[in-house]
């Protein structure tokens, strides 16, 4: 195991009725006057609006607001955002709803306490946003569960014609506080609760099999939290508001990217799911989570197919998470790729890229910008011709 460094800066207010803190814990930190943003909607609809303006009031709080920030959010709804907080002189940002307005505030926290272009500062060649120096503020309250952003200190900003996902990174992106009310994700649609549940699922699985395997702590807690999204997702497909399934697949969600523990003690953090995922969210506006659950299988059978010594931990994944009984390795890592695809398709994910939508002739474009940047990979180096060769598979 190598060394590591472990904090997790934010409080998670967790739990029903929490939403009762939020007027007071915001003056705790140093807020008077906040900018409250939020995405299309949704949380006028399902009454999460009216309860924090209560809260505003009790405590009172002024606020000024930016609303509209799209899934995938754009650097256009992060300028618009500094523009209002400057402009009203706010002093903090509460973030609500999923993991587009968390990221998009993220950039507007860090944006506004920067006088140059905000694209300084998104991850350079040092690892992560190192033009960060200082950040206003931040809190959310997490509507959709599924990115982690409510306990990570990343964000993921759609900019250009070409809607590159650029990320900004930083220990300072920490939220201060988040709250975590489950039944506050009750209101989420199917579709976007399964595609949070698959992205849950490849957080931790990106993690998983990268190399390095003395963390057996890191690897047992891993497969444990797994194991309990394939147990819940489906009890909320049956019934959206069961409490306590939402209630685990909202903390699976915290704990998958929290301080990035069941990566610790492993080499970097090559994430190439979600580096050929962004592609295809770039190209067709595709859900997140969606693009991992179609690349994930191809992903795992090319991996298996670059050398037999990645085979043991496909066989471990298989039987310690898909609970597949078979004594050989190369089987039992099959059987537990077919046991996650029957797992996708239960939670109705598309079943491949041309059921997605995807138009073949994208496929080589996309498999270029994905490795644009450098070699993408865990276990095995991914360039142009390896990304094309997955995306072949997942077509
Ligand atoms: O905009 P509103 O009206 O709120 O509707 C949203 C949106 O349409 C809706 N929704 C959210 N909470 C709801 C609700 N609808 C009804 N009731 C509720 N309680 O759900 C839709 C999707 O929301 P979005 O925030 O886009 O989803 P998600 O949380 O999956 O965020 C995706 C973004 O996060 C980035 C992705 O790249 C993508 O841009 N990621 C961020 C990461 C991070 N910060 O660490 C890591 C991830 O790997 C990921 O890359
Ligand atoms: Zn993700």
């Amino acid at each position: 195991m190598k060394n590591f460094i472990f904090s997790i800066p934010t409080t998670a207010y967790f739990g029903k009725g929490q939403i009762e803190i939020l007027g007071e814990t915001i003056k705790a930190h140093g807020g008077s006057k906040v900018l409250l943003a939020y995405g299309g909607g949704s949380i006028k609809q399902n009454g999460i609006y009216k309860v924090i303006l209560e809260q505003f009031r009790k405590a009172g709080l002024a606020h000024a607001e930016l609303s509209g920030i799209q899934p995938n959010p754009r650097l256009e709804s992060v300028e618009e955002g500094i523009e209002v907080y400057r402009a009203n002189g706010c002093d903090f940002i509460l973030a609500v709803g999923g993991g587009s307005t968390l990221d998009a505030c993220k950039a507007i926290a860090a944006g506004v306490k920067y006088d140059g272009a905000v694209t300084d500062l998104f991850v350079d060649e040092s690892g992560i946003s190192s033009r960060i120096v200082a950040v206003a503020p931040l809190a959310t309250i997490l509507t959709m569960a599924g990115t982690g952003s409510e306990l990570d200190m990343g964000g993921v900003i759609t900019v250009g014609d070409d809607h590159k996902k650029k990320v900004v990174l930083h220990p300072l992106l920490n939220p201060k506080f988040s709250i975590l009310d489950p039944e506050y994700t009750y209101t989420v649609p199917e579709y976007h609760s399964m595609a949070g549940v698959a992205d849950i699922l490849c957080h931790l699985m990106e993690q998983y099999f990268t190399p390095e395997f003395g963390a057996n702590v890191q690897d047992r807690m891993n497969e444990g939290v797994m194991k309990a999204v394939l147990e819940e997702a489906p009890k909320i497909l049956a019934n959206p508001n069961d409490y306590d399934a939402r209630a685990n697949i909202m903390w699976a969600s915290s704990m998958a990217l929290a301080g990035f523990q069941f990566v610790l003690g492993k080499p970097g953090f090559p994430f190439p799911l979600h580096g050929m995922g962004h592609e295809l969210s770039s190209m067709y506006d595709m859900t997140h989570g969606v693009t991992l659950a179609l690349l994930t299988p191809a992903w795992m059978r090319h991996t298996i197919g670059t050398s037999t010594e990645h085979l043991p931990v496909f066989a471990k994944f298989a039987r310690n998470v898909m609970e597949v009984r078979e004594e050989d390795d190369a089987k039992a890592a099959e059987e537990g790729i077919k046991k996650l695809e029957a797992f996708y398709s239960a939670i109705k994910m598309p079943a491949n890229l041309r059921e997605a939508g995807v138009k073949e002739d994208d496929l080589e474009a996309m498999a270029e910008k994905a490795v644009e940047n450098g070699k993408l990979g865990i276990l095995s180096a991914i360039g142009k011709n390896e990304a094309l060769k997955i995306m072949r598979m997942a077509f």
